[in-house]
């Protein structure tokens, strides 16, 4: 009998930006690589989502709404949700041996708390752990223009160790579609945390 290895288990907070198609697309390629999640979304992340998804896109038929998109090869990972408000979840501790998370989208109010490590929500307490455990921290800002505190909190963020990813796609893979766009987002949010992605073509050079 052989031991299967452990699935790599990643973190994903998802609060009240713009941009809930850039967290489903994300997760789904995290879960088609055998992942197993731990998904937090902060109240307004829940709000987004449905606002821009539609009412069906709901944290509770969130495995439907995954392989409605793209497909049954999400069902080759595994998830857990948690609840932002709980504080005693295992993701609050540094022990917990989850070794990275990326909050997408990730509003300016997150964005702040996790700059001051204000851990007011279990989102913002994971980051924090992820800076202190010296782990992977991805966070991925959407917001346009931006005043001087929230630009100052990415530099905080960034000082701290956290990789600042904004949703800002680029348009020299030529998309054709909003998922092209939201693809492009995913895949660097893949590179950022250690795997390999074929959600977009890298450039060549050519
Ligand atoms: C429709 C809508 C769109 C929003 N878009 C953004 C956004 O793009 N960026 C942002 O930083 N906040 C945005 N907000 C504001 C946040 O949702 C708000 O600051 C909220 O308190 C964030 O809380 P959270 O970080 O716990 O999710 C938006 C709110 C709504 C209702």
């Amino acid at each position: 009998m052989t031991d299967r290895p452990e699935p790599r288990r990643i973190a994903v907070g998802v609060t009240g930006a713009s941009g809930a198609i850039y967290a489903v697309r994300t997760m789904a390629a995290l879960l088609e690589s055998g992942c197993h999640l731990q998904i937090v979304f902060s109240d307004y992340g829940r709000r987004l989502l449905m606002d821009e998804l539609g009412p069906e896109a709901r944290p509770d038929r969130l495995v439907d709404l995954l392989v409605e998109r793209y497909g049954e090869p999400v069902r080759r990972g595994s998830f857990e949700l948690h609840s932002n408000k709980d504080l005693g979840a295992s993701l609050a501790s540094g022990s917990h041996r989850c070794e990275s998370l990326v909050i997408v989208p990730c509003s300016m109010k997150t964005m702040a708390g996790v700059a001051h490590a204000l851990s007011r929500s279990l989102i913002e307490r994971a980051a924090d752990v992820m800076l202190k455990e010296r782990r992977r921290l991805v966070l991925v800002p959407r917001e346009t223009p931006m005043s001087l505190p929230e630009l100052r909190n990415m530099v905080l963020c960034a000082e701290a160790g956290a990789m600042v990813l904004p949703a800002m796609p680029a348009f020299y893979q030529q998309p054709k579609t909003i998922d092209d766009l939201a693809a492009f987002i995913a895949g660097k949010i893949l590179n950022a945390l250690g795997f390999e992605q074929r959600l977009f073509t890298p450039w060549s050079g050519a």
